[in-house]
């Protein structure tokens, strides 16, 4: 037996194997303790915090997003670069930003992250009707909105209790978005357009969250996409989406020099026979 296994073999392995573990430990936690001292220093943010994504989460997003709209990967590729250089879009944000009355909390640069995922499936699915929960500045909104504007086609409705809400929302992409101040149970429990496309990224617990899925059940279109923001904390969406019969997939966002280890995108849809 080598001096190796020896030690591997003993209770010296643990006392051994010490210092390349805590090497390890070490090189991670220096990223991001690099990554909060810089975010703490440039970034305005104090929620919903916005980053970009690392190159193979993107991809990983392709992918997924392919395979949840039967869209081919190459097709959703283009959609994400699409919406990353929408210099419309972007010019928009900077400027509505630029004067808002909460610019003090924001960045001057536009990082849209997980959104990137929801224009893609608004591309690849083009539906008719997207209800989004939670609007906070609107950069969901006008993401979404600028998918549908794409696309030629559909609206969205999105819902705030905070009147304060949607300063995003101007011009071209308020065109084919209505603005609802409310709870989003009141206002689901309300709708009368079936829905294609629904989002819930509004009150984040489990009890709101799993409440706005039975409210909107009734009102989805044959075929509807359900989509969580809130998939990376609570099993609302899975639960729900066995209960109805439907499938559940999910995607994590790999924020890129960032300290936060970001959210997701959590998906039901039924699943059409073979
Ligand atoms: C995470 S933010 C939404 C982020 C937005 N979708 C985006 O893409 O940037 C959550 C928002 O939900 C709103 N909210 C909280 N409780 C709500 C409720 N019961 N009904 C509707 N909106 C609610 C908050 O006011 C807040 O603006």
């Amino acid at each position: 037996m080598s001096l190796r296994q020896r030690i591997a073999t003993s209770p010296m392995a643990r006392v051994a194997a010490f210092p390349g573990r805590a090497r390890m430990v070490a090189r991670h936690d220096v990223g991001v303790l690099r990554n909060s001292a810089r975010w703490l220093v440039k970034s305005r943010e104090h929620t919903n915090f916005t980053y970009d994504l690392q190159p193979l989460n993107r991809e990983h997003l392709a992918w997924w997003v392919a395979n949840a709209a039967g869209t081919p990967v190459s097709v959703v590729r283009d959609y994400i670069d699409e919406a990353d250089h929408d210099a419309d879009l972007i010019e928009h944000v900077l400027a509505a930003t630029r004067v808002s009355d909460r610019r003090g909390l924001a960045d001057d640069e536009v990082r849209l992250g997980k959104r990137l995922g929801w224009y893609a499936l608004v591309r690849a699915m083009r539906p008719s009707h997207v209800v989004e929960t939670g609007t906070d500045k609107g950069l969901g909104s006008v993401v979404l909105a600028a998918a549908l504007l794409r696309n030629g086609s559909g609206r969205l409705t999105t819902v705030d209790v905070n009147s304060a809400s949607g300063y995003l929302i101007t011009g071209r992409y308020a065109a084919v978005t209505d603005r609802v101040v409310g709870d989003s149970l009141a206002v689901l429990a309300e709708l009368v357009a079936p829905v294609d496309l629904f989002l819930h990224d509004s009150l984040h617990t489990r009890e709101h969250e799993y409440a706005e899925f039975e409210a909107v059940e009734e009102r989805l279109a044959r075929g509807a996409v359900v989509l969580s923001d809130n998939s990376h904390v609570t099993d609302a969406l899975p639960s729900w989406a066995e209960k109805t019969g439907r499938s559940f997939t999910y995607w994590h966002e790999w924020p890129a020099s960032h300290w936060y280890p970001g959210s997701g995108i959590g998906l039901a849809q039924f699943v059409a026979p073979e």
